[in-house]
């Protein structure tokens, strides 16, 4: 099948052509360690392949935000080491001063990093000026990066313009899944929101109860939602201002055939730490003093039922305060549910975003999905039914 985008099948020969590829490098630090080295292996299907094949690979990649300035604390040299650990590779650091000089020096199958490209301030305006500087280097570009697509940068907008532009991929796989996920998905489609805040993903409810069967809030969010239904969530977090919001979207559900689940049991506390003791009550029991901190047990029992009966689950956001036990029991469980019915083959599972895919890992399941996203924003602005500039650049 031709696919909607240029990929590795589709560039020829490419022994010693010279190919940019953007990669998101951005790994979490902490300590000058690499805390979380996802992404890094995430880039070795790519970069592995084009190197086998015996390109000058040059990585393209920014680091933090250092807005325009050449901040050595965001630079990416000191990452060029773990990551050829990661590779099983080696791995060469170019700077930007002589970087063409440097990249001359290269022979095929060689690997670049280049140094952090949000360096200049061109890279965040897409400036024409900064592009031609990135282009000089290649002959090629691969943009491998989804979790960055979200940005009309230089290096993930700009370049697929000026250069022969392919999806590596890892962005090959990642747009597949998608596409299975909400693009053109098996019926029934259910969705789980979840995380503290209706007002940071409004979009994605008001995208996904048009195209879903079932949407699952959960969270936080739940509480706007309940209280919204008249129900006292007593000192829950709950953005009460947004009621009449949470109320159309409800509505719109409803004209849209979408069933939305809110839980009718919930475990709630005194006070928000490991550990508390806890009640498990009906959602019209909980006491003003106390805050809802995860759904109850026969809220998650109907909705398990519920991906019983789906061929496609789309999750983004837990479901209760998950970093502290034990709110992260219903998180858990249906996670684990998920995982079992995409491993017996009954359902399509595809999750993503930076709490979620912590708390997929956290109950051990995140390789029993169909499909995990480690992108965060770019993941929301898919969730939202947008356009993410650098994967449109990437169409035929
Ligand atoms: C991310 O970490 O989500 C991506 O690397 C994008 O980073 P940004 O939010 O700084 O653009």
């Amino acid at each position: 099948m031709t696919k909607a985008f240029r990929t590795l099948d589709d560039m020829g020969e490419i022994r010693g052509r010279r190919v940019l590829v953007r990669e998101d490098l951005n790994v979490p630090m902490a300590d000058g360690h690499i805390t979380d080295d996802t992404r890094l292996r995430a880039t070795l299907a790519t970069i592995g392949e084009l190197a086998d094949r015996g390109a000058i690979v040059l990585i393209l990649a920014h680091f933090g935000r250092p807005k325009g300035q050449r901040d050595p604390s965001m630079s990416l040299a000191p990452l060029t080491a773990p990551y050829s650990r990661v590779l099983g590779r080696p791995v060469r650091f170019v700077d930007w001063d002589g970087a063409a000089d440097a990249v001359a020096t290269l022979r095929p199958g060689d690997i670049a990093v280049l140094e952090n490209t949000r360096f200049f301030a061109g890279e965040e305006t897409n400036d024409p000026a900064t592009i031609d500087r990135f282009a000089a280097l290649g002959d090629l570009y691969v943009n491998d990066a989804f979790s960055a697509a979200h940005r009309a940068h230089a290096s993930t907008e700009g370049l697929a313009h000026r250069l022969p532009a392919f999806a590596g991929r890892a962005m090959e796989a990642e747009l597949d899944a998608l596409e299975k996920a909400l693009g053109d998905p098996s019926h029934p489609v259910a969705a789980v929101v979840g995380g503290a805040k209706v007002s940071s993903k409004l979009a994605v409810l008001e995208h996904l109860v048009g195209l879903v069967d079932h949407l699952i809030i959960g969270g936080g969010m739940a509480n706007t939602f309940l209280a919204a239904r008249g129900v006292n969530v007593g000192k829950s977090l709950c953005e009460h201002d947004l009621a009449a919001t949470a109320e159309d979207i409800l509505a719109t559900a409803d004209r849209a055939g979408c069933t939305v689940h809110l839980p009718y049991d919930v475990v709630v506390a005194k006070e928000f730490r490991a550990d508390p003791p806890t009640r498990i009550v009906n959602v019209y029991e909980v006491a003003a003093d106390e805050m809802i901190l995860d759904i109850g047990p026969a809220a998650v029992e109907s909705l398990a039922d519920v991906l019983k009966n789906c061929r496609t689950l789309v999750w983004n956001g837990p479901l209760g305060a998950f970093e502290t036990p034990p709110f992260d029991t219903a998180t858990v469980a249906l996670a684990r549910t998920a995982a079992a019915l995409t491993q017996d083959g009954s359902l399509v599972s595809v999750a993503g975003g930076g709490d979620t895919v912590a708390a997929l890992n956290q109950a051990g399941v995140a390789a029993d999905f169909t499909f995990v996203s480690t992108a965060g924003g770019a993941f929301l602005e898919w969730m939202e039914g947008r356009d993410l500039p650098g994967v449109a650049a990437l169409k035929r």
